[in-house]
């Protein structure tokens, strides 16, 4: 009797706890779900295109929001689109040397312009100089060179005129008042926003082939009515559409469907540090980083990420098991300008000699003990750790604490020259050349026994 108590009471308990309380969408397992994603998580490193109408004003993404921009006052950027040097081909050319597998385009961001031909809009790319579906041509591009295609969509939409004005809209009211927001929306229907959606979705996911990913942005819900989340999107409907469509693709996490497990398949962590990072071991995520400060090209921003900020960005993404997908934000002209250009090439070099630290690898296991001034990554099919030197020893010692017995070969990543090692019976020790390899982050790759 006793016991019988004890189990209903434990069955309470747990049907509690987030494990068994998350509702579900669609009837996925873990395992399924894992194998649906295996290509995306072995694969580590996309490219992020940011691209609009907002790379003309050069000034951020968000310019229509902070500067207060209204229809009539961005028009000028719709007439004046003319991206005369666009070449998709170079552009996965330039995310393939630099070892990137895939790709998501802006197909619509914040703005509300359209790259592509939607059958529900004027307001898109072959009505202005460009004259053709850009998003097409893109597709086309990165699929021809054996990339990963993905879109982005922006569930927000500052031009439509059935989007309600919220919290962050350009023409949200000063005094933020129930009565002005009221007075705004008089004429606006969301549910017709809504529908828009739905068919712009869906245009993206029949007419393009497959899809790979699907990067919808985001929710802001508020209490007070003038945010927007899972409700305005009708986020539960719209997946189970993307899902039906498309049943291979990758969707993020930015639909507020929190309280669903499957709600989502990764999450984003933007823009964080590689400090933070460490925090999402054991998830699937991926995060999304700038070049510079912004998203779209903006002439003027100099915070320039440098090339070891970036690969730290990108071992220490793999080393805890997650991806990176770095953004450029190409010129209104349609080209990679000269800084997003030069930070590619170096990552190019770096790929070329390291990639075999990065794809297909995750964090070590716990009995491998991190090397000092070290990153370490593994590769679990073929048994290898990467041992990423940030400090390069200046006395061309490197300690492998505890490392006795478990190594069977150790040599440099980039050109397979061999490192000899000597041992204390407990640790071992690797002679490296006191000159530096000519990488920013030289590799070394150990050979475990297994
Ligand atoms: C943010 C911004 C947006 C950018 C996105 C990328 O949500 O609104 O401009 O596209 O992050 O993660």
């Amino acid at each position: 009797m006793f016991k019988r108590t004890q189990l209903l009471f434990a069955l309470v308990l747990l049907s509690f706890s987030p494990v068994f309380a998350q509702k579900m969408i669609g009837t996925e397992t873990d395992a399924q779900k894992q194998k649906r994603m295996e290509w995306w998580t072995d694969d580590r490193f996309g490219m992020f295109i940011h691209w609009g109408l907002y790379s003309g004003a050069a000034r951020h993404e968000w310019v229509k929001h902070n500067e207060k921009i209204d229809n009539a006052g961005y028009q000028k950027y719709f007439d004046q689109f003319n991206p005369d040097l666009f070449d998709p081909q170079k552009w996965a050319r330039q995310a393939k040397a630099a070892g990137m597998k895939y790709a998501v385009l802006t197909t619509k961001h914040h703005e509300g312009f359209c790259l592509f031909d939607s059958k529900f809009t004027d307001y898109k790319a072959p009505n202005t100089k460009a004259k053709r579906d850009l998003v097409r041509e893109y597709v086309n591009a990165f699929r021809g060179q054996g990339l990963k295609v993905g879109f982005y969509y922006s569930l927000l939409d500052w031009h439509h005129p059935d989007y309600t004005i919220d919290e962050i809209h350009p023409q949200s009211p000063k005094d933020k008042s129930d009565a002005s927001y009221a007075a705004l929306n008089k004429n606006r229907d969301i549910a017709k926003y809504r529908q828009y959606m739905r068919n712009q979705i869906t245009e993206l996911l029949t007419k393009y082939g497959k899809i790979d990913i699907l990067w919808l942005d985001f929710s802001f819900p508020r209490k007070d009515g003038h945010g927007k989340g899972k409700d305005e999107w009708g986020s539960v409907e719209l997946l189970k559409l993307i899902r039906k469509l498309q049943p291979g693709i990758i969707v993020d996490n930015r639909l507020n469907l929190e309280e669903y497990k499957d709600g989502a398949d990764f999450e984003t962590p933007e823009q964080v540090s590689t400090a933070e990072l460490a925090k999402y071991r054991g998830k699937t995520w991926e995060t999304c980083q700038t070049f510079s400060g912004s998203w779209g090209y903006y002439r003027d921003e100099n915070t320039w990420k440098t090339h070891r900020q970036l690969l730290d960005l990108l071992i220490t993404s793999t080393s805890n098991g997650g991806n990176l997908i770095l953004n450029v934000g190409p010129t209104a002209r349609g080209e990679f300008d000269y800084r997003a250009t030069n930070a590619l090439d170096s990552l190019s070099r770096w790929m070329h000699a390291n990639n075999q630290s990065i794809y297909n690898c995750t964090f070590a296991p716990d009995s491998y003990k991190i090397p000092e001034g070290t990153k370490l990554t593994y590769n679990k099919v073929n048994g290898r750790l990467y041992v990423h030197l940030f400090d390069y020893p200046k006395d061309g010692k490197l300690t492998l604490p505890g490392y006795n017995g478990k190594i069977k070969y150790a040599q440099f990543l980039n050109d397979h020259s061999e490192l000899l090692s000597k041992t204390d019976g407990q640790n071992v020790e690797l002679t490296l050349p006191v000159k530096k390899p000519n990488y920013e982050i030289p590799v070394i790759e150990l050979t475990l026994v297994n």
